[in-house]
């Protein structure tokens, strides 16, 4: 008698399995670089990897949710948490990690990577937002960049991270350096919003972490983005080696600068 064949496995099984992501969250200063060095990451990393802002979870500028300028100023005040839609954030992060499927990683997820602009609010309405680069030669574990001015000031993400980075800049070259730029809602880029509004949540960002949160390395954004890059993405290869591939003299993959 023959035995009968084997069941054949379920869509579930045939799918593959996520890998073990390491997160590496990058806060700081507006201005202060940090989505300069996440995309750098995002491009040169020698492993899959892939990118989440904060900004793309910025409300909508009709939500309820942001508070006023305060007085004089007219307008809202987004550079407060409570213009971020943390807990959509926080969703969106654990399900990527949980999942049992390799998420979707195209760049046609996120159009947000080529114009602030028009990204800003747009994760409350896309269904998925990440944006990423899949190496599969790579033997590296896939690393998930979370970046946001307020990153470390909701207790999800900064427990999250594996590698914590925190940029600074001094208030006159935050200044200058916000002061080429071109913003959503025209309040938002004049010297009075500075004053009242960003250097003020900079300020107790920046308090919040020193006192609150571990292992962060606080890097100068008025460093060359160069040395920056450098520094950061070796210590992101570092985390990436185990210490058993590290023994047998595991190759780091090549580096695109
Ligand atoms: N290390 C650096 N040295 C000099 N200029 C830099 C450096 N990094 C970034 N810049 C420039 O500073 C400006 C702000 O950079 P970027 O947009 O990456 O900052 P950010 O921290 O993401 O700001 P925001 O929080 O407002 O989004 C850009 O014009 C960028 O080219
Ligand atoms: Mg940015």
């Amino acid at each position: 008698m023959t035995s009968p064949d084997p069941p054949l496995p379920s869509a579930s099984f045939q799918r593959r399995r996520a890998p073990p992501w390491k997160v590496v969250g990058i806060a700081g200063v507006s201005g202060g670089g940090k989505t300069t060095l996440a995309r750098r990451l995002l491009s040169a990393l020698p492993t899959t990897t892939a990118y989440l802002s904060q900004d793309q979870y910025i409300l909508p500028s009709e939500h309820p949710g942001h508070p006023p300028a305060p007085h004089p100023l007219q307008g809202l005040n987004k550079d407060t948490i409570r213009s971020v839609d943390v807990a959509k954030m926080e969703a969106d992060v654990r399900r990527f990690l949980s999942a049992e499927e390799e998420p979707a990683l195209e760049p046609a997820d996120a159009p947000f990577l080529a114009d602030r602009g028009s990204f800003v609010g747009s994760a409350l309405r896309a269904h998925n937002p990440f944006c990423g680069r899949r190496q599969e030669a790579s033997v590296l574990p896939p690393v998930l960049i979370l970046e946001g001015f307020l990153l470390f000031s909701h207790g999800f993400f900064a427990p999250a991270c594996d590698l914590r980075f925190f940029l600074t800049l001094t208030k006159e070259r935050c200044r200058q350096r916000r002061s080429r730029r071109t913003f959503t809602a025209s309040a938002m880029s004049g010297g009075e919003y500075f004053e009242a509004c960003v250097w003020p949540a900079y300020e107790s960002a920046l308090a919040e972490v020193v006192a609150g949160v571990d292992d962060v390395h606080f890097l100068d954004g008025a460093t060359p983005a160069d040395d920056l890059f450098r520094e950061v993405s070796e210590k992101v290869v570092e985390i990436l080696q185990l210490p058993k591939e590290a023994k047998e003299g595991f190759p780091h993959g090549h580096m695109a600068v």
